[in-house]
């Protein structure tokens, strides 16, 4: 039987996943290691990410396979902003270089934005079922750390209480498993989702020279 988009995107980014969870960044950040600035200079980077993610996800809502994904309680920019905020101070976006991998990340979904909007599925994929699924671990982590903000600073990984979290989640692995691509559009869909992982990779790597 051919598998489904989900399953393929789920099995041909697993080895990514896995490169993505024993990166030093977020290894460091899962053992308590990442101090504020560190942490900021993340945030920092994933808000220019969603902030060109959201917007193109709302531009082309109506798209057959963007429809059925779409869900703005997922969206995490102004819950981005709202951490930096309170941690980094009111200048954050001023005061806060992007990294070179971010400068990449963006300009790949402006290009989808303006030429494939069908492949920003698999960057909602990456983005999105992480924050809800391991972004809920780090949850935890920040929670408890004063330093990254402790409770007050954890509106990035704040999709509701943990009903609504899971629907949330259910609806989305729904809104993934009712989408048709055809083959070569699966290819690409499951290509760009590596591509996704990999900015992320590079991303950590240079978030590394941020750790104390
Ligand atoms: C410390 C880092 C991380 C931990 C501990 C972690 C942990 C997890 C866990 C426990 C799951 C659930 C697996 C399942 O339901 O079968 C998951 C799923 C996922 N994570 Fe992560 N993760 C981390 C980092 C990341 C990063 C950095 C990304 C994206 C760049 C990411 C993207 C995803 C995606 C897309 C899924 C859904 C996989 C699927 O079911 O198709 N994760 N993660």
């Amino acid at each position: 039987m051919i598998p489904s988009l989900a399953e393929r995107l789920k099995t041909e980014t697993r080895s990514l996943h896995t490169a993505a969870e024993r990166s030093h960044f977020m290894g460091a950040l899962m053992r308590g290691e990442v101090d504020r600035a560190a942490y900021c200079a993340l945030l920092r980077n994933l808000s220019a990410i969603y902030g060109a993610l959201e917007p193109a996800l709302v531009r082309h809502a109506g798209h057959p396979l963007i429809a059925p994904l779409h869900a703005p309680a997922l969206f995490r920019a102004t819950a981005l902003a709202r951490d930096l905020g309170r941690l980094q101070g009111p200048r954050w976006a001023e005061d806060m270089a992007l990294k070179d991998a971010t400068r990449q990340y963006v300009a790949r979904l402006h290009e989808l934005d303006a030429r494939r909007p069908a492949l920003l599925v698999a960057h909602a994929y990456v983005r999105y079922l992480g924050d809800l699924s391991g972004g809920q671990m780090l949850r935890r982590v920040v929670a408890r750390n004063p330093a990254l903000g402790g409770e007050q600073g954890v509106a990035f990984y704040d999709f509701g209480d943990p009903l609504a979290t899971r629907a949330l989640t259910e609806s989305f692995r729904a809104g993934l498993a009712s989408l048709a691509p055809d083959v070569s559009e699966a290819d690409a869909l499951v290509a760009e989702a590596r591509r996704a992982f990999g900015l992320h990779q590079q991303l950590f790597e240079e978030l590394t020279e941020e750790i104390p």
